[in-house]
This record gives structure tokens, C-alpha cells and sequence, in this order.
């Protein structure tokens, strides 16, 4: 039986999939673990959980020899070094879509705040100051949501801002089925009609300052603009300066280009004490429903590659799509990308007398990744024999 060590309170949806498939022999510590203490927790361990704490080094990696798989239960894998882990023949996994949808409900609340002055009047309100005013309060009913991204934060954005009978339009350099009302333009249109712009976009070097001071000017003077991406997305002094002239109505921005590491760092941002301005601390994603995804669907990935060697959406990995298991022996063979390793793979398997019945075979990069089906048993002596190839990293049974 496999054990699987999870670490940092991952959701209690992780430990029922897995036992709910098999999995039984499960450990979990509350907490992040280094140095000795996390090679001791995960001595013997086939799998492990983690989220964001606990680091993954090419050294702690190394010392593990046993393991096989590692779930992110989160969705940034920085905390492990990922092409150590594939040299090694570790697929790692993560849930990058678990929160999508909080982060869109987020996105269409701060749209309808932001419009009917909700910031400015609720910062009055607790100054004492009774402001009924209507002017410059608009519903959503029929103004149009801009968004720059159209993957799937935006798309999911899209459809409930359509709910709420707003017209979407939306810019993506990359060819997109429009869903619903949504209607693609090219990015300086988008911004001039919109009445919302939302910035649902990769960060990274193709997006930083995708909002300069030059785009921001081709926005509404009444617009407000969203941004629940990533913080280097907004160029924050040229969006300071556009507030503070007037030449925008307001802002909602989760993500800065500078984040606190922790509760006891300060925050520090020229926007702090606009009033027009919803600050929040980047917790688009952050909600019980996304932690609770979180918690199944990486344990649905672990089970799956624990289970049948598939190994679709690791971010380190050749990509396996799942086939259920239905013959006696699978053996995973995890090997350097070299030509020939699979010709002399096959030759061992006919060799030894063993009919293949299916083999699926992918490479990324350095590392090729084959899963081969045999409808007989395997008698472990014979393991070494199919594994010994000098190019192979990791090659087991299942
Ligand atoms: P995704 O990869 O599904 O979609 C991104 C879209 O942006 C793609 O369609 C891509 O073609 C498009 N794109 C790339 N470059 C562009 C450009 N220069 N202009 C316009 N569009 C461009 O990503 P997903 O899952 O929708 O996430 C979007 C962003 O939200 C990411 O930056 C992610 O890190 C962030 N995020 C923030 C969270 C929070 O807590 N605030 C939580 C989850 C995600």
C-alpha cells in the first residue's frame, strides 16, 4: 500500500477521495516541515501534499528516494523545484482552476460596488458623512464589461456578468470561442466602450504594465477598472495619477506589484486612503468552496497517477491522458530522451516473451515517459531486466 504524507492542513475533501479509492495509508502533519524533520515525515512516502510552506528542494528531493508523486494543493508550484523533480521521475500536480469561479464572483461584485460609488460612499458613511447623492451611481443592467484575457477566469466573468444583463466584450491574442453576449475586439476598443475593465491575464514579462498610462487614457472618464490578475499587470503610478485627476471613476485591484509576505508586513501602496479604491489582499481565490475543489481535485490527480501512471496536467511532466487500468501489469518507465530507448525497451519485453497490448508514449524536454500494458504477471526478477536500460530514471510496476 502507498503511503501519502500530507502536510499544511490540506482540506479534509483530500484525505476522504483518497481513502474513498484505496489509499489508506495516510499521514498528515498541520503544519510545514524543512530539514530533517521533512525528510523524516517523508521517508518511505510514495506520495506527499503540500501548499504553499513547504519547499521542495532538488537536495530534499534527492533524500526521498521512494517518492513518486508530488501534489501541490494550491495553485503556484515555485515551492518546489520542478525540473529537479522531473530528472527524477516525479510528476508534480497542482489545481489551477479550483477558484476560478470565486475569483469571478469577486470580479462581478466589485463591478457593481465600484459603479454605484458603494467605496466612496461606505468610507463617508463611517466618517460620520450622510452622502445620498446619486450622481455618477450607475446599475450594471446594460453597460459593458471589458475584459483583457479571455481564458478562464474571464470567460466564467463573462457569463455571470451576462447574468446580470451586462454586454461583454472581451481582447485575447489568442483565438477564443465567445460564450453567451461576449464579442471579441481588438484591445483599444475594448477599453474606450467599456464601462468595467477587467484584467484576467498571465503575469510574466508579456503582460507587465499592460495597463501604462497610454491605455489607461483611452478608458471612460466615468469607467472603473479591475484588476484581480497579477500585480506588475498595472503600471499603479500612472492609475494613481489617472484617480487622482479624474480621468477614471474608480478601482478594484487584489494584486500589487509588491505584496506583504506575511500579516506582519506592512502594505504599502500610493492607492491606500482612495477612497474610490477597493484594496484587497489577494484573496480573489480564496474561499472555503475553492479549498474544498482544491483538496479533490489534486487528490484526484494523485490517485490517478498512483493508480494508472496518468499523468495529464502536470506542470512538469510529459502529459499521459487516463486509461483505467484493465490489464495485470502496467509498468511505468520513466527515461532520458534519447533515441532508441523505446526500440530497446520493446526488444527486453519480446525478449522476455511478453505480448504488449497498448503503449502510450510522450516526451517534454529532457524526459520521455512511457506506459506500457501487459496482460500477464510480471515476476519482479524480471523487473530489472525491463528497467535496466542506461537512459531510465525511474521504472516501476503497478
Ligand atoms: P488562463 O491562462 O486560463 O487565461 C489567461 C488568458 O489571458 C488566456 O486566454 C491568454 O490567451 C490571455 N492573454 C495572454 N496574454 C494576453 C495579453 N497580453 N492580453 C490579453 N490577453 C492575454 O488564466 P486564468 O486561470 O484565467 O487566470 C488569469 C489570471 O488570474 C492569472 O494571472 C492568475 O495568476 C490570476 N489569478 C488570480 C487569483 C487571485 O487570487 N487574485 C486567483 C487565481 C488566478
Amino acid at each position: 500500500m502507498s503511503k501519502i504524507v500530507l502536510l499544511e492542513k490540506i482540506h479534509p475533501n483530500a484525505v476522504q477521495y483518497l481513502t474513498e479509492h484505496g489509499f489508506t495509508d495516510i499521514e498528515q502533519v498541520p503544519r510545514a516541515l524543512s530539514g530533517p524533520a521533512l525528510l523524516d515525515a517523508l521517508q518511505g512516502a510514495a506520495a506527499v501534499g503540500i501548499r504553499s510552506n513547504t519547499h521542495l528542494t532538488a537536495e530534499v528531493l534527492q533524500a526521498l528516494p521512494s517518492l513518486q508523486a508530488i501534489g501541490c494543493f494550491c495553485i503556484g508550484t515555485n515551492q518546489v523545484d520542478l525540473q529537479a523533480a522531473a530528472m527524477r521521475g516525479i510528476p508534480v500536480f497542482n489545481a489551477p482552476y479550483s477558484n476560478t469561479r470565486s475569483v469571478a464572483e469577486l470580479v462581478i461584485a466589485q463591478a457593481i460596488l465600484l459603479l454605484r460609488r458603494i467605496p466612496e460612499k461606505n468610507a463617508k458613511a463611517h466618517r460620520g458623512v450622510w452622502d445620498k447623492n446619486a450622481q455618477g451611481a450607475y446599475e450594471v443592467r446594460n453597460k459593458t464589461l471589458g475584459i483583457i484575457g479571455y481564458g478562464n477566469i474571464g470567460a466564467q466573468v463573462g457569463i455571470l456578468a451576462e447574468s446580470v444583463g451586462m454586454q461583454v466584450r472581451y481582447y485575447d491574442p489568442e483565438s477564443k470561442l465567445p460564450l453567451g453576449n461576449a464579442r471579441p475586439l481588438p484591445l483599444a476598443e475594448v477599453l474606450a466602450q467599456s464601462d468595467v475593465v477587467t484584467l484576467h491575464v498571465p503575469g510574466g514579462p508579456g503582460t507587465v504594465k499592460l495597463m501604462d498610462g497610454a491605455r489607461l487614457a483611452l478608458m471612460k472618464k466615468t469607467a472603473v477598472l479591475i484588476n484581480a490578475s497579477r500585480g506588475g499587470v498595472v503600471d499603479i503610478e500612472a492609475l494613481d495619477a489617472a484617480l487622482g485627476e479624474g480621468r477614471l471613476a474608480g478601482a478594484a485591484l487584489d494584486v500589487f506589484p509588491t505584496e506583504p509576505k506575511s500579516e506582519k508586513e506592512e502594505f504599502i501602496s500610493p492607492l491606500r486612503g482612495r477612497d474610490n479604491v477597493i484594496l484587497t489582499p489577494h484573496i480573489g481565490g480564496s474561499t472555503e468552496e475553492a479549498q474544498a475543489n482544491i483538496g479533490r481535485e489534486v487528490a484526484e490527480k494523485l490517485v490517478r497517477f498512483l493508480g494508472a501512471g496518468t499523468t495529464r496536467s502536470a506542470v512538469n511532466f510529459p502529459e499521459i491522458a487516463h486509461q483505467a487500468k484493465e490489464v495485470v501489469s502496467r509498468i511505468l518507465n520513466v527515461h532520458r530522451n534519447e533515441p532508441g530507448v523505446i526500440a530497446r525497451m520493446n526488444a527486453e519485453y519480446a525478449a522476455l516473451g511478453l505480448n504488449i497490448v497498448a503503449q502510450h508514449l510522450q516526451t517534454k524536454g529532457p524526459i520521455g515517459y512511457a506506459i506500457t500494458d501487459v496482460d500477464e504477471a510480471i515476476p519482479p526478477e524480471l523487473m530489472s531486466k525491463l528497467c535496466g536500460a542506461p537512459a531510465v530514471i525511474r521504472c516501476h510496476l503497478i
